[in-house]
């Protein structure tokens, strides 16, 4: 069966993916920060192994794929994710915040590929899926504010543009999505999606992906998104 590597996998999206793939009998790399705290993945049946992994410790991020070395990672996803919930406008941009956020949505993603391109390379399916949201489109962007979030993830979407062209050759498909806004301690619960039908969706879109989608912008549903 594919195997797949989840970043951030303790809660959320991340706990949502792991559940879903052993479900559906794929081999499961689930990495969060403290896996001794990590009860309902703990408590996820199926071919899944838990290892600790804090994204914005590189050192780290290079011993994992040390560890992993002669795994064949069928998806990679980067799904490990930080928000600034005040989604403060002008002039109240906390910059401390912003940087650690670009430490963990942009730099330790770009790191993981990396780190993790051998692996990637060496599956049968060969893709990359970094999770996005609709919030670094600049186009869609019409409310303002939230500086620190959508900047993040447009320079995510940015980073896979490149890596798709750069990786192309490997014949690697890279894409980013948007889970669309999923009620996880992120999201809120206010959020118009749950998790299930969120994951359920990015995996149908994983599933259905060809090269030709190599280096796309998409939604959980399948449908495109603006740059
Ligand atoms: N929920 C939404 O509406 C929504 C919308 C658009 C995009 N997204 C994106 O979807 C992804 C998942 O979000 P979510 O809603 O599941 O958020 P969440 O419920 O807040 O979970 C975030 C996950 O990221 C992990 N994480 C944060 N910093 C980390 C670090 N330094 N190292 C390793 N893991 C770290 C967290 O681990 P800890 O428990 O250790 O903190 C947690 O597992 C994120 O990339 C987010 O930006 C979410």
């Amino acid at each position: 069966m594919p195997t797949v590597l989840i970043t951030g996998a303790n809660r959320g999206l991340g706990l949502e993916f792991a559940r879903q793939y052993a479900a559906d009998n794929w081999r499961v790399i689930a990495t969060c920060r403290k896996p001794t705290l990590a009860s309902k993945l703990i408590q996820i049946r199926g071919d899944i192994t838990i290892l600790p992994l804090d994204v914005t410790d590189f050192s780290a991020i290079e011993a994992t794929s040390e560890i992993l070395q002669a795994e064949k990672i069928d998806v990679l996803l980067n799904n490990a994710g930080i928000y600034d919930p005040n989604k403060k406008g002008l002039r109240k941009t906390d910059f401390d915040l912003w940087a650690k956020m670009l430490r963990i949505n942009v730099l330790a993603p770009l790191k993981i590929i990396e780190s993790f391109t051998p692996q990637v390379t060496s599956s049968d399916k060969k893709m990359i899926v970094s999770i996005s949201s609709l919030l670094g489109s600049i186009t869609a962007n019409d409310t303002g504010g939230q500086y620190a979030y959508r900047s993040s993830k447009a320079a995510l979407n940015s980073i896979n543009k490149s890596l798709s062209v750069d990786l192309a050759v490997k014949g690697v498909i890279s894409i980013v999505i948007s889970p669309g806004w999923v009620r996880t301690d992120m999201g809120g619960p206010e959020a118009a999606l749950g998790p299930v039908e969120s994951v359920a969706g990015i995996r149908r879109v994983i599933d259905s992906l060809q090269l030709v989608d190599n280096g796309k912008f998409f939604n959980f549903d399948g449908s495109s998104i603006n740059w």
